[in-house]
């Protein structure tokens, strides 16, 4: 597709569904963290796992990020190969085949892997070294979340010295990401939780710097906690992702964000007076969490009712009453499984088309 024709067209003759992102709402959501970050001198990683976009990574450095988060391999390949100059890869790896593309990317920019487990430790310095590269490393606690993560602070000393002992690896510092916490909707619940988790992971730094171990790095939190672990003493960086877009779940907190990711659609059907069908389904619209909702209604409302593959079922209430060829913006409950789902996404000024940003790593 020559997606070039779409430049400078009204987001309103797109042809949909489209994934669709505000610009300048985006830049300030930017501006917005980094402000913030700046006050309170902590750093941010952002998650590239929510855009897969190379245009939005380098958005996050130009505001100051330290290098991104990434979900997988590959989409650290694709954020590394796009000139991002430090990723942090922010799961295990530990098949052989994973393990050799990490080590090898770290030939090509620096690269930060995670781990909880000796073996895996030992399997990465034996890669490293056989590729005569170096591999910085986090020691992964678990902070509550329950998934992966050392289960306690001997484990993580005994994982520590493993790196520490191992040629080919260096030792940067420690890793606790407080997913658990990220949704709690009661300010003053999450933050006491937030903080807890926070605290495990700073003791867990210091106790490894009291053996004299080198622990730059102690790494945590998401969206929904980011100003809870941003003013944490000992916590020297960030990790959230969705702050760039928001969704229907972290719209709930009452965040400084913007909503800046839709998905336009068109109505195709008004089968009867109080139903509209559009065309967006479970192919264009993650209804993860709970269905999407509908911005800019009028005086009315129109609630989704139900997703099939190709269509979202609303019913219409006050004043509502959109017509077959009518488009309108509909907001996921999960921004990133909703990126996931497209290969390009349309960058929007002031309702005009400015670029249209592959989701380069879809799929990496
Ligand atoms: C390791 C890690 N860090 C940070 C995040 C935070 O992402 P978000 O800000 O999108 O909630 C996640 C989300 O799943 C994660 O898995």
């Amino acid at each position: 597709m020559n997606t070039q024709c779409w430049i400078g067209m009204p987001v309103e003759q797109l042809p949909t569904p489209a994934l669709v992102v505000d610009i300048e709402k985006l830049d300030r959501n930017l501006a917005t963290m980094a402000d913030y970050l700046a006050r309170v001198k902590t750093n941010i990683r952002p998650h590239a796992k929510t855009h897969k976009t190379p245009a939005i990574g380098h958005r996050q450095m130009r505001a100051g990020a330290v290098g991104l988060c990434c979900a997988t391999v590959g989409e650290a390949e694709v954020m590394a190969y796009s000139g991002i100059p430090e990723v942090m890869i922010a799961n295990e790896v530990v098949d052989p085949l994973s393990v050799r593309r990490a080590v090898n990317l770290a030939r090509q920019a620096r690269v930060l892997m995670i781990v909880d487990d000796p073996q895996n430790v030992r399997d990465i310095g034996a890669t490293a070294r056989q590729y005569g590269a170096t591999v910085d490393v986090l020691v992964d606690l678990d902070v509550g979340l329950d998934r992966c993560g050392a289960r306690s602070l001997e484990a993580l000393v005994a994982l520590a010295q493993e790196v520490e002992r191992t040629k080919g690896l260096r030792l940067r510092g420690v890793f606790g990401y407080e997913g658990q916490v990220q949704f709690i909707a009661d300010r003053q619940e999450r933050t006491a939780k937030g903080q807890d988790s926070n605290a495990r992971l700073v003791r867990a730094a210091k106790e490894l710097s009291g053996l004299g171990m080198n622990i730059e790095i102690v790494s945590g939190a998401g969206t929904g906690t980011y100003d809870i672990a941003g003013e944490f003493p000992g916590i020297t960086e960030i990790q959230a992702g969705s702050y760039i877009f928001m969704d229907g779940t972290y719209q709930k907190l009452g965040l400084p964000f913007e909503q800046s990711l839709t998905v336009l659609a068109t109505v195709v059907s008004r089968p009867s007076a109080d139903l509209a069908v559009f065309d967006v389904g479970l192919k264009g619209i993650s209804p993860e969490r709970f269905n999407p909702s509908v911005q800019g209604c009028g005086a009315g409302a129109i609630e989704v009712k139900s997703l099939s593959e190709e269509h979202s079922v609303t019913r219409l209430s006050g004043a509502a009453a959109p017509k077959p060829g009518d488009k309108l913006h509909f907001v996921p409950s999960h921004c990133c499984t909703t990126v996931n789902l497209y290969d390009s996404m349309f960058a929007v000024r002031q309702g005009r088309v400015e670029a249209i940003w592959p989701v380069a790593a879809r799929r990496a």
